[in-house]
């Protein structure tokens, strides 16, 4: 049985002092035996998050990374700088980063690679728009964005990774996907990671659903059978991230 895994992906929000306060605030609300929890946070604000959530069941992880050791990538950050300081896990190719920063599958490919490299777990995030959920072909976009990010990914590499299926038109909307919906998308990425490997990889991958998840819809999209948990945004800000976390 796969282990559930609950990420907050913070986005831009909360200043260093700020994100003090709302670990603190989070820390008891979040302890939980039954499934890996995840704060990724701005990068401004990983070592003050690493040492708020110390003796904690937290884990801190980035937003984003760039796919290169180091040199003339102004702004970036480079896999070795987040390993230096505790970081485990990092979201990789969120939709608005595809959207406002023009990020690409072969970006995507080339930083889960790095991540990978470095040991740290990534968090690789697929998902169709509005209108490719209308055009019936959300399936098969969502297929190909798993095949290129998964390029010479290792089967045994594979089955540490996590996947977090975001339907774009769900993200920051208020508009939950169903839970048939939900469903049948991750067993058809979990599908897609045995065709590329076999039945054991995918078996062992972990696939969260990501769009509007609160403490209302958690219970029903992470109890089904391809669902390992969540991706959540707005909702891992408030102290409702407690009972999603502590969803059973
Ligand atoms: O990465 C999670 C995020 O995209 C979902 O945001 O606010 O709809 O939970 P939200």
């Amino acid at each position: 049985m796969r282990r559930k895994i609950i990420a907050g992906n913070w986005k831009m929000n909360k200043t260093p002092s700020e994100t003090i306060k709302l670990i603190n605030e989070l820390k008891p609300l979040v302890v939980t035996e039954d499934a890996d929890v995840v704060f990724c946070v701005p990068a401004i604000s990983l070592t003050t998050a690493i040492e708020a959530a110390k003796g904690s069941n937290i884990e801190i992880g980035a937003e984003n990374m760039y796919f290169e050791e180091s040199g003339a990538f102004t702004g970036e950050i480079a896999p070795n700088m987040l390993t230096d300081i505790g970081v485990k896990y990092v979201i990789i190719g969120h939709s608005e980063r595809r959207e406002y920063f023009a990020e690409s599958d072969v970006t995507v490919n080339k930083k889960v690679l790095k991540a990978f490299e470095h040991g740290i777990t990534p968090i690789i995030c697929c998902g169709e728009s509005l209108t490719q959920r209308e055009q019936g072909v959300t399936i098969d976009f969502i297929r190909q964005q798993i095949k290129i990010a998964f390029l010479n990914i290792t089967a045994d590499q594979a089955k540490t990774a996590v996947i977090a299926y975001e339907p774009i038109w769900a993200i920051g909307t208020g508009k939950v996907a169903t839970t048939e919906q939900a469903q049948e998308v991750c067993k058809a990425i979990r599908d897609c990671i045995a065709e590329i490997y076999d039945d054991a990889t995918a078996a062992a991958i972990r696939i969260q659903y990501g769009g509007s998840v609160t403490a209302a819809s958690a219970a029903e999209l992470f109890s089904q059978p391809d669902i390992d948990g969540g991706l959540v945004g707005g909702a891992s800000l408030k102290p409702d991230f407690g009972k999603i976390v502590n969803y059973k």
